[in-house]
């Protein structure tokens, strides 16, 4: 039986927020995939969702359209504020200038991209995904309809991941014309830096191809980096490209439902409109609302939770170090961390050995087309309790596997 659905105690109403607070029975009780998929006993660092008080201007929103019964068809997206408080975010927090009339609603990221896929490209148009990748990625170029080429990730000379151009090329040469880009990228933790953006829109250009930029982590990039949205890179690059964002990773809404996906073309405004609106269903009322919230208000929110996250960084990182085998990947971007554990020779998933020995579910590597036996992906948006318990846990079971 999945716990009840009981409010939790919100002290923080007029305060700051206790990021530090929520347990693993008030997270099972917001009976959401995260906390309910495995047994209570597990601590669940795996799907991308975050276990923090919501942002009170986003909880604001949504209490006064629930008292206003804002339960019908959502309103016209163009409307309801939704755009402009997205393009308020994008100059105030990416320096980007964006048309509130560039920007278009849908239900989800990944629905965002599957419509870019199917009113951008031609059908034959094969489709370049880099692996490993979100794991969505495969399943939503299949759903288009387009065949897909997957192009590994290269490892650059400082040890970062990296887009690897010259595969790229080829794979356009090869006649792909369209590259489904994750940035900042799931798994990896990278934000790519304007000069690998612009080297990568040179080469889409040179093959007069299409990138779909997939941007829902850029609210979550860390250390002071900014985030670089794609199409902000040249002329060429904003001609070529549909980006997809939401609010709802950086302000932990996916429930919720909304995602926007962003033209930087008339050519591509024109598409857009012309979509049928059957396409655009499934966006909800409250999705909007409190994305809109999101974007107007809930940066003092995010400004915290990113410090929490850092300071999260900073244990995950001095605990891998101490954990021989085990490599932890850039750290860039996301609360997502991408760890290689190559070196410890398994002979099974590492997350189902971590699930079996520690109680910890991690995200296992394969579905984003990782080599198996070799990585998983831990979700450090938790708290530090959990955080500690958890990383406590796995140090014991990696000890269990290669005693001293
Ligand atoms: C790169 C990426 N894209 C999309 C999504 C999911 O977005 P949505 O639920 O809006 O489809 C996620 C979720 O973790 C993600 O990491």
């Amino acid at each position: 039986m999945p716990p009840t659905l009981a409010a939790p105690d919100r002290d923080h109403d007029n305060g700051p927020v206790d990021l530090t607070a929520l347990t693993p029975p008030q997270l099972q009780a917001r009976r959401t995939m995260k906390w309910t998929t495995y047994p209570p006993d597990v601590l669940a660092l795996w799907v991308a969702e975050m276990d923090y008080p919501t942002a009170e201007p986003v909880m604001a929103a949504i209490r006064a359209a629930v008292a206003a019964e804002t339960f019908g068809y959502p309103m016209n997206p163009a409307a309801s504020g939704l755009p402009e408080a997205y393009a308020g975010w994008a100059l105030r927090r990416y320096g980007m200038t964006v048309d509130p009339a560039d920007v278009h609603v849908v239900a989800d990221v990944m629905h965002g991209v599957r419509l870019a896929l199917e009113y951008f490209t031609a059908p034959d148009d094969p489709v370049i995904i880099t692996t490993p990748v979100y794991m969505p990625f495969f399943d939503i170029v299949d759903l288009a309809r387009r065949p897909q080429v997957h192009v590994p990730m290269a490892t650059g000379p400082d040890g970062r991941a990296a887009l690897d151009l010259d595969r790229i090329d080829a794979a356009f040469a090869a006649g792909a014309r369209t590259l489904l880009l994750c940035s900042p990228y799931n798994p990896l933790g990278r934000a790519f830096s304007p000069a690998e953006l612009a080297a990568l829109a040179e080469v889409v250009d040179r093959h007069g191809g299409r990138v779909v930029s997939d941007e829902i982590h850029a609210p979550l990039v860390h250390d002071d980096r900014p985030h670089v949205p794609y199409a902000s890179v040249s002329a060429a690059a904003a001609a070529h490209t549909l980006t997809v964002v939401a609010a709802s990773k950086a302000w932990n809404l996916p429930g919720l439902k909304c995602a926007q996906v962003l033209t930087s073309s008339p050519a591509d405004r024109a598409t857009w409109a012309a979509i049928p609106v059957w396409d655009l269903v499934g966006v909800s009322t409250l999705g909007m609302e409190a994305s809109t919230a999101a974007y107007r208000d809930g940066e003092p929110w995010l400004t915290e939770v990113l410090t929490q996250l850092a300071a999260n960084r900073e244990t995950l990182r001095g605990r891998v170090a101490g954990w021989p085998g085990v490599r932890l990947g850039s750290t860039e971007a996301t609360y997502l961390a991408w760890l290689d554990l190559t070196e410890l020779g398994l002979t099974e998933e590492p997350a189902a050995l971590l699930l079996r020995e520690a109680r910890v579910a991690l995200s296992g590597g394969v579905p984003f087309r990782a080599p198996e036996h070799r990585f998983a992906r831990l979700n450090y948006a938790t708290t530090p309790t959990i955080l500690d318990a958890a990383l406590d846990r796995i140090e014991g079971a990696l000890a269990r596997l290669s005693p001293p």
